[in-house]
């Protein structure tokens, strides 16, 4: 069963999340002496990532950067300097700010021609760094998450659907290629690199950042809703049970009854 935190507004939601972020990450590093933290893309993630870099607040001094190894959980097909780049918020909002050594910044290279080169690039750049040991993640108004949208069907060496994928490897590691697709998205027009599930749903500890009243439906569905996988992406987290944390602020709880924290 998931774990699922409420917070007043999107500061304490930041907050918290940046103190259960910095926790996950100490515990990993106390525990095999690295973190193989991996990022989300989006908006909602940004004030968390200040806050980890700020030298006034008290999470930066808190984690040993140089143990760190970050990753992405999708990408858009950009240059890193463009201002979609999951990569370029990540680098201005933290990475730049902290001592992370550039070799243990993993970026997906969103610049290449052809997303399936980038995606079979970065099925070879993850192997040996899985399980994650902390994947963040948002949730799209659709209950998308990283770029795993409604009707994706993940295009991967056996032609796996969705669904099989989920079901078929929700906890144990797939063959190299099912980790990472490249991912035709019709409704933005455009090629996504991502994650899927069995390389999402393998991470030791899964933080789910959620904020505004335009996704209480996504968040109603993925919790609450009847299981329709393809319909509900997010539905996906369920086969994580309690490794699973969904941190909200009260307007995207609010179709859900947890109670505030
Ligand atoms: C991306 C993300 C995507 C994001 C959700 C929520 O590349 O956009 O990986 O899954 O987390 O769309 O986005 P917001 O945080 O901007 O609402």
């Amino acid at each position: 069963m998931a774990i699922i935190i409420v917070l007043k507004d999107q500061e304490a939601l930041a907050a918290a999340a940046a103190d259960r972020v910095t926790s996950l990450i100490e515990a990993s590093i106390a525990g095999r002496q690295a973190a193989r933290l991996c990022l989300s893309g989006g908006r909602t993630p940004r004030r968390l990532y200040e806050l980890l870099a700020d030298n006034a607040r008290p999470w930066r001094a808190r984690i040993d950067w140089t143990c760190v190894h970050v990753f992405w959980s999708d990408e858009r097909q950009v240059p890193p300097d463009h201002p979609e780049s999951n990569f370029g918020m990540a680098h201005r909002a933290l990475l730049a700010h902290v001592p992370i050594p550039s070799a243990q910044v993993h970026r997906m290279r969103g610049e290449l021609p052809d997303a399936a080169d980038a995606a079979r690039e970065y099925a070879a750049v993850l192997s040996g760094h899985l399980p994650f040991d902390v994947l963040l993640l948002g949730l799209g108004e659709d209950a998308h998450i990283a770029s795993i949208f409604p009707g994706s069907v993940l295009p991967n060496g056996s032609g796996a659907s969705l669904v099989r994928l989920a079901h078929a490897n929700p906890t144990g590691f797939a063959p190299q290629d099912e980790r990472v697709a490249a991912v035709w998205v019709e409704h933005l027009h455009a090629w996504r690199i991502t994650l899927t599930p069995p390389a999402l749903l393998d991470a030791r500890a899964i933080v789910v950042l959620v904020s505004g009243a335009s996704k209480a439906a996504a968040v109603s569905a993925a919790l609450d809703g009847p299981e329709d996988v393809r319909r509900w992406p997010a539905q996906l987290l369920r086969a994580a049970g309690d490794r699973v944390e969904w941190l909200m602020d009260s307007a995207a709880a609010r179709s859900h009854d947890a109670p505030p924290a």
